[in-house]
Formats: C-alpha cells, sequence, structure tokens
C-alpha cells in the first residue's frame, strides 16, 4: 500500500500552491507556470545533476519556511533550493530578481558571438529567447570577444566553443545516455571549455540527444547544419519501428525533404523521450516514418509564424498540404 505524502505549502509571487516536499523551488513554480516559472539555462529535469551553473534562475527568498520564518539574506539558485513548508518566493515580484537575471544575462553574452544570423538555432536559442526578455540593448563590454581552436566532433555533431555558455548538459547526456563519454568540459574559470581533447568523434549511441538538451548553438546536427532556418521547416511529428528507442520524433520537413530530426520536446523544452541516433541521423527518408500530424508548437516560438495545424481528420490524405491548413490557436 502506497504510503500518503504530507503535502507542504509554498507561495510564489503571490500564488499559493501545495506541493511535495524535496523538490525544488523551480519544479514548484512550474506546476504554477507562466511568467513566475524562472529561466534555467543550465537545469534539465531529465539529467540528473544538472542545475547551479548558469545563475538565470535566481530568486528571492522572502520567507524560509513556517518553522524559521527568516528571509534568505541572498538570491538563491531555484533550481538548487529545495522547497520548505510555508516558504515564500518572489520571482518576477522582486526588483532584485530582475536585476540580477539581466545581469547574468550581460555576463552570458561577454563572449557569446552575436552571429545569430548564421547560428542554426536561432529561433530556437533559449539565449535568444533571455537576451530578448532580460538583456540590454547594447553591451557594455569593450575586450574581443573569446576564440576557440576547431575540434572536429565527427559526422554527426557540431561544436561551435564560441557559443556554449558551459551549462554541462551535454555532458550529463553523454554520462547519462551513453555506453562512455568522450568529451567533457576541460580547464578552469574563464579557460574552460567543451572539447574531446583528443579530437574524437563523438558518434556513440544516443550522443545526438546532446544537440537537443544545448541551449544555445554550441552544438548542431551536422547532417541539417545550413540546410534551412527553422521557421521555415515544418515540423510534424512522427513514429518509425526502433528497437533502440520510442522511435517518437519531430520530422522538420521543407516539402517532402526530411532536413532534420529531433527528440519531441515539452513546453519547458525538455526532451519527452531521447532518440537514438539512428532516428535522428539515418532515417531522413519518408519511408521510415509514419507521420502522425504537425507537431504542436508554442505560440511564443519564432517557428509558429510560418506553422499551421490542420483541422482535417488525421487519416486524411490531404492532412498535411498547405491549401487544407489551418491555423490554430493556442
Ligand atoms: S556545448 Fe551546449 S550543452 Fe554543452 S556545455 Fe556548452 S552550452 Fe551546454
Ligand atoms: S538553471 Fe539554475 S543555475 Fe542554471
Amino acid at each position: 500500500m502506497s504510503e500518503e505524502i504530507n503535502k507542504i505549502k509554498v507561495t510564489i509571487d503571490g500564488i499559493t500552491i501545495e506541493v511535495n516536499p524535496g523538490i525544488s523551488i523551480v519544479e514548484a513554480a512550474r506546476q504554477i507556470g507562466g511568467a513566475s516559472v524562472p529561466p534555467t539555462m543550465c537545469y534539465y529535469s531529465k539529467l540528473e545533476g544538472s542545475g547551479g551553473r548558469c545563475r538565470t534562475c535566481l530568486v528571492e527568498v522572502s520567507k524560509g519556511s513556517e518553522r524559521d520564518p527568516r528571509p534568505m539574506p541572498k538570491l538563491v539558485p531555484a533550481c538548487r533550493t529545495g522547497v520548505m513548508d510555508g516558504m515564500e518566493v518572489k520571482v518576477i515580484t522582486s526588483e532584485r530578481v530582475i536585476q540580477a537575471v539581466q545581469g547574468v544575462t550581460e555576463f552570458l553574452l561577454i563572449n557569446h558571438p552575436l552571429d545569430c544570423p548564421i547560428c542554426d538555432q536561432a529561433g530556437e536559442c533559449k539565449l535568444q529567447d533571455l537576451v530578448y526578455e532580460h538583456g540590454l540593448d547594447k553591451t557594455r563590454s569593450e575586450f574581443p570577444r573569446k576564440t576557440f581552436r576547431s575540434d572536429d566532433l565527427g559526422p554527426y555533431i557540431k561544436l561551435n566553443m564560441n557559443r556554449c555558455i558551459l551549462c554541462a548538459r551535454c555532458v550529463l547526456v553523454a554520462n547519462q545516455l551513453t555506453d562512455r563519454r568522450n568529451h567533457g568540459i576541460l580547464f578552469r574559470g574563464d579557460h574552460a571549455e567543451i572539447s574531446t581533447y583528443l579530437n574524437k568523434a563523438i558518434t556513440n549511441d544516443f550522443s545526438g540527444n546532446m544537440i537537443d538538451v544545448c541551449p544555445v548553438g554550441a552544438l548542431t546536427d551536422r547532417t541539417a547544419r545550413f540546410k534551412s532556418r527553422v521557421w521555415f521547416t515544418e515540423p510534424v511529428n512522427a513514429t518509425c519501428k526502433c528497437g533502440k528507442c520510442s522511435g517518437k520524433a519531430v520530422l522538420w520537413m521543407k516539402g517532402d525533404e526530411i532536413v532534420r530530426v529531433t527528440a519531441r520536446k515539452d513546453k519547458y523544452n525538455e526532451v519527452e523521450e531521447f532518440i537514438c541516433n539512428e532516428c535522428r541521423f539515418e532515417r531522413k527518408d519518408l519511408k521510415y516514418w509514419n507521420i502522425e500530424g504537425p507537431a504542436h508548437i508554442s505560440n511564443h516560438s519564432v517557428v509558429s509564424v510560418n506553422h499551421y495545424e490542420s483541422s482535417l481528420p488525421k487519416d486524411d490524405p490531404h492532412y498535411l498540404t498547405k491549401k487544407n491548413k489551418a491555423k490554430t490557436i493556442e
């Protein structure tokens, strides 16, 4: 018989909810949803040990708990701070938090190139979103941005180290999903960088998921690079028969051509089910796939500008053709 869990009360931006003890402030905020969910550039709920690196999720704890109501003196990372009974948290209602996130965003951009016009991640980049929401309209940095030697990661994954924000999600994917890790964060402090060191190719199965978890354009799909801006492609949900993964993916189509295959993502941009390298890189032909229908794209995303979800039944032969599309409202 399952034991009943005693829920605890947490208040975030004035909204009180009951949650299971032991979860983080980010997870509690996600249960509320909306603008009170702190941005998370390194935390990833599907990867054990993620978070605590980027500081974009800083929040103010104005009341520690019912038992000890003292506020926490410093802002805390919401992804690494557990909730307590009676805790009160401020996210968008705290001027300190708003200023801190602006500062962190500015720091993340100190070395990040402004190469969105040629970056394959543009339109899906979480740093781009963060800058739109919290960035300054100009840089105060007078120093040249860092440059790196080019590391060859093999035929599947392209590394642009100058775009990396060192969130370590790709390292966790390699540790937790693949049979061995061939890359990591080398050196320390401002010398830290992602590298294979010995220029080893990263081709082991499930390594393609590093591309999906990378919040910026540091890791991109070499089989799809420069083929199309993401907003000119049409994402459709599709499944294939696969013995290694669930075979549930999103095909990014241009006409009948499959430009790219990715895993499906939830509303927090996290992969729902990780997919294998064969599905991602080797199945660029419609014969492998059973099309379910247009993937749902949030209206928040630029991809939605050119995206339509069909009003026809899924078994209709015109389900995916342009003339029968009707834009759905989220
Ligand atoms: S390459 Fe991407 S996923 Fe890996 S540490 Fe850098 S930003 Fe994070
Ligand atoms: S998401 Fe919390 S520190 Fe990065």
